[in-house]
């Protein structure tokens, strides 16, 4: 028997779905990563660029993930089977999908370990009383450990390995009801304080006085790759969570609703950081470092910095587990649906199948960091070049031409609604979609390739 004939647990409500993907969207990409490549394209005018990607590139394809899975009912894989016949080309997409969030899921392990061990720092009292050179030092302390970064490493995949264990509903849905609004409150706390320091306002200034003489072409392609992995598309994520969705639920709203949220807590997680940077007089435009060497430093100096050190990185940590899980659901849902495994051995596998590959890109931090032998990058940069500049946009391209161009309108119309007004939005819907989204995202790729060079 194909395990897609078992009956299909869903989501016990759609708010616990909108939970679950919102938490999938809300990851380290908001956190870590959307605040420093904001500095470093120089706030306002990047930020409204990012914006009107997230609108017209990021929901029409996130709508038509969702359409996907829900219409499909399958893992990302056999949707296609479902939607297509058994053996379509059309598969490929739930392949390049279940290849990048398995990758993916490797390597942002690692990242999310190093946020478990400041966890632990800032709870045990280390980071307090030392200088901010000490405290900048420590990261490198840590990276520079292999066994440090690859315990940590092993501890973020048992625990994700842990929650996709007990299933959509036990699992992924009830975790997601703790760990979103945790991370919400959590957010608002450091935000509100970061506002009420020196920086705030200079902060709200940078995100929001937009100056388009600092627009670069690179800015603009950011933007687009970004909007990808903030969504968490193309990776079969948001095909497989919708796949549990019940058949009457309003995809246009819900995708409205899990970008509205993952917008909001970009916004306020790099508001925050720029506050706190601002009034210790760092640049916005630090790079990567910014979260995990400068924010400690500027945080320890505040009344109360050890606390709010320790939420901090809590946060982090919440956002890369839920973030984590649909990474790994993606893959489990393939080997449950399609193979017939049970849900505990499939996660177990791909579970450890995940840590191993992952060991390489703990390792290019400290042992093997001066092993590059992927045009000049280490195992990690090799990763997460592949996953976020390639197989991210390839995936959402191609779910973006199947829906736009392949699958039947009236089906879509069928889905999304008939009445007139509705039909309105499904046309500009498929506007976007067969025309703005895959141009756009031609491009971010053709750039990658090196043809604009
Ligand atoms: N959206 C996540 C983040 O912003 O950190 C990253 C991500 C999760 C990408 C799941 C893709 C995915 F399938």
């Amino acid at each position: 028997m194909n395990g897609s004939n078992r009956p299909r647990v869903l989501w016990a409500s759609r708010f616990g779905f909108v939970l679950a993907a919102a938490g999938s969207a809300i990851g380290l990409g908001n956190i870590w990563k959307f605040p420093y490549i904001t500095g470093q394209h120089g706030g306002g005018a990047f930020v409204l660029v990012y914006l009107a990607c997230i609108a017209l590139v990021g929901v029409p394809i996130l709508m038509a993930e969702l359409l996907i899975g829900r219409q499909g009912r399958r893992d990302a894989v056999g949707c296609f089977a479902v939607l297509e016949r058994p053996g379509s080309p059309w598969m490929i997409v739930g392949w390049v999908g279940v290849a990048a969030s398995f990758i993916l899921l490797s390597f942002y392990a690692v990242v999310a370990g190093w946020s478990f061990d400041y966890v632990v720092m800032a709870a045990s009292g280390a980071l307090r009383g030392r200088s901010p050179v000490e405290i900048e030092g420590l990261f490198g302390v840590l990276v520079s450990s292999p066994g440090r970064v690859i315990f940590w490493q092993g501890v973020f995949v048992v625990a994700t390995v842990a929650i996709v264990l007990g299933g959509v509903r036990d699992g992924i849905e009830r975790c997601s009801r703790i760990l979103m609004p945790a991370l919400f409150i959590l957010l608002l706390v450091l935000f509100g304080r970061g506002l009420m320091s020196s920086g705030g306002v200079p902060a709200l200034r940078f995100m929001f006085q937009a100056d388009f003489s600092a627009l670069t072409p690179q800015a603009l392609l950011d933007a687009v790759g970004h909007a990808f992995f903030t969504l968490s598309l193309g990776a079969g994520t948001m095909i497989t969570y919708a796949s549990y969705l019940d058949p009457e639920a309003d995809l246009g709203g819900l995708a409205l609703r899990i970008a509205l949220l993952d917008t909001l807590m970009a916004l306020l997680a790099a508001l925050t950081i720029f506050s706190v940077a601002f009034t210790a007089g760092i640049e916005p435009g630090s790079g990567p470092g910014l979260v995990f060497q400068t924010l400690p430093i500027l945080l320890l100096e505040l009344p109360f910095g050890s606390v709010l050190a320790l939420l901090f990185f809590l946060l982090l940590a919440f956002a890369a587990l839920s973030s984590s899980i649909s990474m790994l659901e993606v893959t489990v849902a393939y080997l449950v649906d399609e193979k017939s495994w049970p849900r505990w051995r499939a996660a177990g596998l791909v579970g450890i199948a995940a840590f191993l590959v992952g060991v390489p890109s703990a390792l290019s931090f400290n042992l093997w960091q001066d092993f590059k032998p992927f045009f000049g990058r280490t195992f990690f940069e090799a990763c997460d070049l592949l996953v976020s500049s390639y197989l991210l946009p390839l995936g959402g391209l191609l779910v973006a031409i199947y829906i736009g161009w392949v699958w039947p309108r009236r089906h879509s119309l069928a889905e999304l609604g008939a009445g007139r007004q509705q039909q309105r939005w499904v046309h500009s819907w498929q506007l976007l979609l067969r025309y703005v989204a895959p141009a756009a995202v031609i491009i971010v790729l053709l750039n990658q390739m090196g043809v604009f060079r």
